[in-house]
């Protein structure tokens, strides 16, 4: 009786210290960044596409099974993106909502907001292919976005919320899956390599504009291996379903062009704290062992046959789908699962964005 009691004490005084450990520490050093506004593609969009024409879509079932209790909310993946963990991880909030759902408004926005849009590219061309959002257009919502921000906080608050926001911009996939390598124009104009040039030319330039609207903190998203989505493997029928390596070579050629950019940018402006975040590696870690991370499959997805099926052809094999995603690296053939985001947002918090933590 004695020596029970003496372990129940022990033990709820160490889970007493560590509750008190965990949730303090994050109070001590998570209150530099008011608010994470994202800039994207699928990887982070949270809805928006929901509110405008396009086919690009998936706020309907399989997608969201697992996202609050079982919600379709255009995310594309079985739960959360990595953008939702980031928030969660700067202890601001679990998700990020998007800029065109009229269910939020500003006072949500204050402190997240995503202007992402699904298939969308630098490229103006590749926002075309499927009639999404294009970069310059999420610009624009952002300048609105301003605006709303300065009449609900002031001009003085609304100001330091810009400057020490977190900037996320997470895109570049389509420009070459969706757009260079799959529909005409791009690569009869550009090699590779010149397209390359023109998306960084691009990302530059944007990174610009949002350092003139007052951003300081900016964190340029870099390419996963994109080779190895599972839409790329199954069509890579000669090479025995393996990852693309041309795909992935050029997401490696892509990243440095980034990583330069990002450290000439930080030369060129005064104040700015631009970091590459990059993908890559560790989503590749996870693809070459998903059994360290308990993943049973990484070549084929959750979502229908796993093989093809995205947005609403994932939709209409849905019966087929997996019974847990947190099983499958991807959850649609384009599309990581949500456990999948939730290691690669982690890793990111303790690499590229551990400076705006502390
Ligand atoms: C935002 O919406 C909530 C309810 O959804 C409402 O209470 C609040 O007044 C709104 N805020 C603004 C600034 O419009
Ligand atoms: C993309 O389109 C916008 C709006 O028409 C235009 O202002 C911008 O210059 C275009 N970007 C490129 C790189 O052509």
């Amino acid at each position: 009786m004695e020596g029970q009691r003496s372990k129940v004490s022990s033990c709820s005084f160490v889970s007493y210290c560590f509750l008190f450990w965990v949730q303090l520490l994050p109070l001590a050093t998570g209150g530099k960044v008011p608010a994470l506004i994202v800039f994207g593609d699928s990887s982070v969009d949270a809805g928006n596409n929901n509110f405008i024409p396009t086919v690009a879509r998936s706020n309907f079932e399989p997608y969201g099974r697992d996202f609050q209790g079982g919600k379709p909310t255009g995310r594309f993946s079985n739960g959360r993106v990595p953008t939702d963990f980031l928030s969660e991880a700067f202890r601001i909030k679990p998700y990020i909502p998007a800029y065109l759902d009229p269910k939020y408004n500003i006072s949500d926005f204050a402190t997240g907001v995503t202007f992402a849009s699904a298939a969308t590219g630098y490229d103006n061309a590749t926002s075309e292919v499927l009639s999404v959002i294009p970069l310059w257009k999420q610009l624009e919502f952002y300048k609105t976005y301003q605006k709303n921000l300065r009449a609900y906080q002031g001009e003085t608050t609304a100001k330091g919320t810009i400057s020490e926001a977190l900037h996320i911009m997470s895109l570049g996939t389509n420009d070459f899956l969706e757009n260079y390598y799959t529909s005409p124009g791009r690569s009869t104009e550009y090699t590779p390599q010149q397209y390359e040039d023109f998306l960084v030319g691009i990302a530059g330039n944007f990174i610009r504009k949002l350092y003139g609207l007052g951003a300081r903190k900016i964190s340029l998203g870099g390419l996963p291996p994109m080779g190895c989505l599972p839409l790329e493997r199954t069509t890579n029928v000669v090479g025995g379903n393996e990852c693309v390596s041309r795909y992935n070579d050029v997401a490696l050629e892509f990243n440095g062009k980034l990583k330069k950019l990002t450290t000439s940018l930080n030369k060129e402006l005064p104040g700015i704290r631009l970091v590459f975040s990059n993908p890559y590696y560790s989503l590749m870690h996870i693809i070459r062992n998903p059994a360290e991370y308990g993943f049973d499959s990484t070549s084929v997805a959750c979502c229908a046959t796993g093989m093809f099926e995205m947005g609403y052809a994932c939709s209409r094999g849905g019966m087929f789908s997996c019974s847990d995603a947190s099983k499958y690296v991807f959850w649609d053939s384009f599309h990581p699962s949500e456990k999948t985001n939730g290691i690669i947002a982690a890793h990111l918090v303790k690499t590229a964005l551990a400076q705006f933590l502390e």
